[in-house]
């Protein structure tokens, strides 16, 4: 039997968050149930962070609302307090907080530094564990950071062992401008997997330098199976300056299953989330393997 590796679309977080064209919860759940119809086993929904910060996250409970139940683990993201009340008053189970590695990242991203960022976190993850809450922890900016650089792997490493230790339940790597390339990833990622073990470890890649894949390469050889990735390479953090769009969901896919592993996904139909996705923001051209994809499922080939 083939191994598993389990994709998390953030595409309607990460991906829309950052769009010039807003789009409506009505929408927002159309593409949601493009990638329930193409097999993902898990989607980021929305975040529940300031209207003023995000517009484009506004209106998330209503997506949430909409959801169709049990199709697939959906989560939400939260920075702060008041977003995971948000969040588990709408019924969200799963929370991914986030806190960057960076003073300033934290700063820019969520208004607060990090040693605060951290302290929220543990009052975080302590409520969602008498709320029955899973919490996903991503540490962001996780190899690079925008406006201090290089990030020491120790740094990253400490608040990794921090959020365990609050009782967190997976922590989210997360190369925030997708600055990191394949070297500097399987060294963090097998330090982290032996640390903590590879299965309560998941990598977030975004592709700005076109390393996205061969970096998720690089985290299944240190024994991780857990990734996010964005339907068509939608997204980028708007207060992560440089940063461009997720690794793609049909480039992760395609590399994954050509390598044998199994993700439960079917790349036809996630072409098909992929046109939505086009149709919806208007500014997205699909993953580096589209045409091919598309070249495929012309000739009748998948
Ligand atoms: N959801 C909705 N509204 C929120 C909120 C949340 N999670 N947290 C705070 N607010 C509201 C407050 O109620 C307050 O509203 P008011 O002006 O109507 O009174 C306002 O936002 C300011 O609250 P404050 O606590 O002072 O927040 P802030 O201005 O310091 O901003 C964050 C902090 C975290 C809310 C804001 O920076 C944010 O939402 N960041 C998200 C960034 C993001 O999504 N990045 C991409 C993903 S990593
Ligand atoms: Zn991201």
């Amino acid at each position: 039997m083939s191994e598993t590796v389990t994709i998390n679309d953030v595409g309607p977080r990460d991906g829309l968050q950052n769009q010039a064209k807003i789009l409506e919860p009505g929408q927002r759940l159309e593409l949601i149930e493009a990638l329930l119809d193409a097999g993902l086993p898990a989607v980021e929904v929305g975040s529940f962070v300031s209207p003023k910060a995000v517009p484009a996250m506004a209106g998330t409970g209503d997506v949430v609302a909409g959801l169709p139940a049990g199709k697939a683990n959906y989560s939400a993201l939260i920075p702060n307090r008041k977003g995971y009340d948000l969040a588990t008053a709408a019924g969200v189970e799963t929370v991914e907080l986030v806190v960057a590695s960076t003073q300033t990242m934290n700063e820019k991203n969520i208004n607060t530094g990090t040693e605060q960022a951290m302290a929220n976190a543990a009052d975080i993850i302590d409520a969602a564990k008498s709320d029955r809450v899973k919490t996903l922890s991503c540490v962001a900016t996780a190899w690079e950071c925008p406006f201090e650089g290089r990030v020491a792997e120790d740094v990253v490493l400490d608040m990794t062992r921090e959020m365990f230790a609050y009782g967190a339940d997976e922590v989210v790597l997360a190369d925030t401008i997708g600055a990191a390339d394949p070297g500097a990833v399987r060294s963090l990622t097998q330090k982290a997997a032996d640390e903590f073990g590879a299965e309560r470890i998941s990598c977030h890649f975004h592709d700005t330098r076109g390393m996205g894949v061969a970096n998720v390469a690089a985290a299944i050889e240190s024994g991780i199976r857990k990734f996010d990735a964005s339907i068509g390479g939608l997204g980028g953090c708007p207060f992560a300056p440089g940063a461009t769009g997720n690794v793609a969901t049909e480039d992760v896919v395609l590399m994954l299953t050509q390598m044998g592993f199994e993700t439960g996904i079917d790349l036809r139909k996630l072409v098909d989330a992929v046109d939505l996705a086009i149709e919806l923001t208007g500014n997205c051209d699909g993953g580096n393997s589209i045409n091919w994809l598309r070249r495929q499922i012309e000739k009748g080939a998948l």
